[in-house]
């Protein structure tokens, strides 16, 4: 008798122990992180810019008013410049934040991405939205390009 209740205090102990460790605190864990993240901003989760390709128009322009309404700071890229101007004159009126215009026609292929490097190297990008049909394709060819070398 005595046996079995040694046993089943060392089982619960061990149960209790066990639940500890591999439920209780990774779950507090992650509810703690999740809640620390939610408390900060997309600057302080990302980075101070948000890099949009095809921001004239459609999906990438709602997606830079979006972003710059949230506190983003941008990099607009297109390839109309009076497009451009446009719509940075648009977004700083209504929110107020730092925008940098990159034109670029992403039909002349990867060479455009010298230009675009040469803009981009000295900020700290956080976020980049590809909203053109070429970026994704070309940044592939870059990257493969730039690997070889
Ligand atoms: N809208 C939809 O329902 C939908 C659905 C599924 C997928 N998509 C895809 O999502 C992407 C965006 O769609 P959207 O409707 O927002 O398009 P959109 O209104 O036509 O806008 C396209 C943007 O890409 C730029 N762009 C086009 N050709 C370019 C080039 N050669 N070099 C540099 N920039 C260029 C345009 O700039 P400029 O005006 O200065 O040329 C414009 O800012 C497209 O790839 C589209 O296929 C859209």
């Amino acid at each position: 008798m005595v046996l079995l209740v040694l046993l089943a205090i060392v089982g619960a102990y061990a149960t209790a122990l066990w639940t500890l460790e591999n439920l209780i605190v990774p779950g507090v864990g992650i509810l703690w992180r999740s809640i620390r993240l939610r408390k900060k901003s997309l600057r302080q989760r990302y980075g101070k810019w948000a890099v949009i390709t095809g921001a004239t128009d459609g999906i990438g322009k709602g997606y830079a008013q979006q972003l710059a309404a949230k506190g983003m700071d941008l990099v607009l890229i297109s390839r109309s410049k009076e497009k451009l101007v446009k719509v940075c004159q648009e977004i700083k009126a209504a929110t107020g934040v730092e925008i940098k215009l990159i034109a670029v026609d992403f039909s002349h292929g990867v060479t455009v991405f010298d230009n675009i490097r040469a803009e981009l190297e000295s900020i700290d990008v956080g976020i980049l939205g590809e909203n053109d049909r070429f970026f994704s394709r070309l940044a592939s060819e870059f990257t493969s390009s730039t690997c070889l070398q």
